[in-house]
């Protein structure tokens, strides 16, 4: 993966934009020309190099752009990083997971080296040096939690365990689309999932919520979210709803290419050591249709998966004011040809 960080934005002049390689790796969500929820989770141990998955977090070009952006939220609104106070043992945790990810499997960027309890952490793209003491809040400058998730990409939301249910206690959502750590702080999974039309019916919740309270430290879990955005923006916050909202109704068949994005979460659930809580990570990836329609099987995958889509999946992901238009700018890339199963670009 090319490692040039981008200088670019997610907001005001949206200067974020993918290079090829970007493109190529881009996780596409449809292996099939029909789209419903599924209890779609496999396991997290690796991909293909240079694929999304390769490592258990994904550093790519946009890395220093987004932290940074997660800097412009956090300014404006402190309480986008929730933390409840039985939740210490899992933020440091936290530090653990990001710092041993990064450090290993990024060595030239990150380094960590540990001491006993005393570690020293080096962040070479985001210029940190920092030594300070494990367990020991007051040798950082803010809540452990807080302090890592400013430096890794995607929302983070750390589940406790109690009650053989899971609870959201702990979380840094700077990015997310159209819902709220505030209003979900404190609830139960099948609480926060209440808004989701068909998958409760369809059993998904059941089952997902059965599997995640067996999931075992060192067996992370993975699976893939998608939905559509205008403009390349990362926060699509209820809260910030005025800065955003009124962009669903600007797309026109000229420019109906370069404002909609594709937005695939990918999401990957790792059971920490000290607190038996749950990190579930949900890593953002934009592309808009231009960059997607580079592959001419993506552009056909893509075209039939809206077609078919259920009307309520629609208008939850808040599609219905421009679906027709995308599905209508792709009809003619698209020549009915089988496709087989599977997201490859080619
Ligand atoms: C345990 C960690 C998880 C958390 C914290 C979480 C959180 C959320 C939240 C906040 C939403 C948005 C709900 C809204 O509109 O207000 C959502 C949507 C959804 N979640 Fe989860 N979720 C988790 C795991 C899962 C798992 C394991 C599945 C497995 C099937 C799942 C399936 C879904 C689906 C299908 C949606 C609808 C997404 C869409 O259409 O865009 N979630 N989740």
């Amino acid at each position: 993966m090319n490692m040039a960080f981008k200088q670019e934005t997610f907001r005001d002049d949206y200067t974020y934009h993918n290079s090829a390689e970007a493109i190529r790796r881009f996780p596409f969500p449809f292996a099939e020309d029909e789209y419903m929820y599924s209890v779609n989770i496999e396991q997290h141990n690796g991909g293909e190099p240079g694929s999304v998955f390769e490592h258990a977090i994904d550093v790519d070009e946009h890395y220093v752009a987004e932290c940074e952006d997660r800097r412009i939220v956090l300014e404006d609104d402190p309480n986008r990083y929730i933390a409840l106070p039985h939740m210490m043992d899992a933020q440091w945790d936290m530090v653990e997971l990001v710092m041993e990810s990064l450090s290993r499997d990024y060595p030239d960027l990150f380094q960590l080296t540990r001491d006993g309890d005393n570690w020293h952490w080096i962040n070479q793209p985001l210029g940190i040096d920092q030594k300070f003491v494990f367990g020991d809040e007051a040798t950082l400058p803010m809540q452990p939690c807080e302090y890592i998730t400013r430096q890794v990409q995607g929302d983070w939301i750390i589940l406790d365990q109690r009650d053989d249910d899971l609870f959201a206690d702990l979380g840094m959502v700077t990015s997310q689309a159209d819902w709220s750590m505030a209003f979900d702080a404190g609830m139960s999974f099948k609480e926060w999932h209440g808004p989701v039309p068909q998958a409760n019916e369809l059993g998904i919740f059941d089952r997902a919520l059965k599997y995640l309270l067996h999931l075992q430290y060192g067996s992370p879990v993975r699976r893939l979210n998608w939905t559509m955005t205008i403009n390349p923006r990362l926060d699509t916050s209820p809260e910030n709803y005025p800065f955003w909202g009124p962009d669903n109704v600007s797309v026109t068949p000229d420019n109906v290419g370069d404002k909609v994005h594709l937005r695939v979460e990918l999401q990957a659930l790792f059971r920490l050591p000290r607190s038996n809580a749950i990190a579930f990570s949900v890593r953002g990836y934009l592309a808009s249709i231009n960059d997607l329609t580079t592959y001419p099987r993506w552009a056909k995958r893509l075209h039939r998966v809206l077609t078919n889509l259920h009307p309520d999946l629609s208008e939850y992901k808040g599609l219905d004011n421009y679906r027709q238009m995308v599905i209508d700018h792709l009809a003619p890339m698209d020549d009915g040809e089988e496709l087989a199963l599977g997201t490859q670009p080619e």
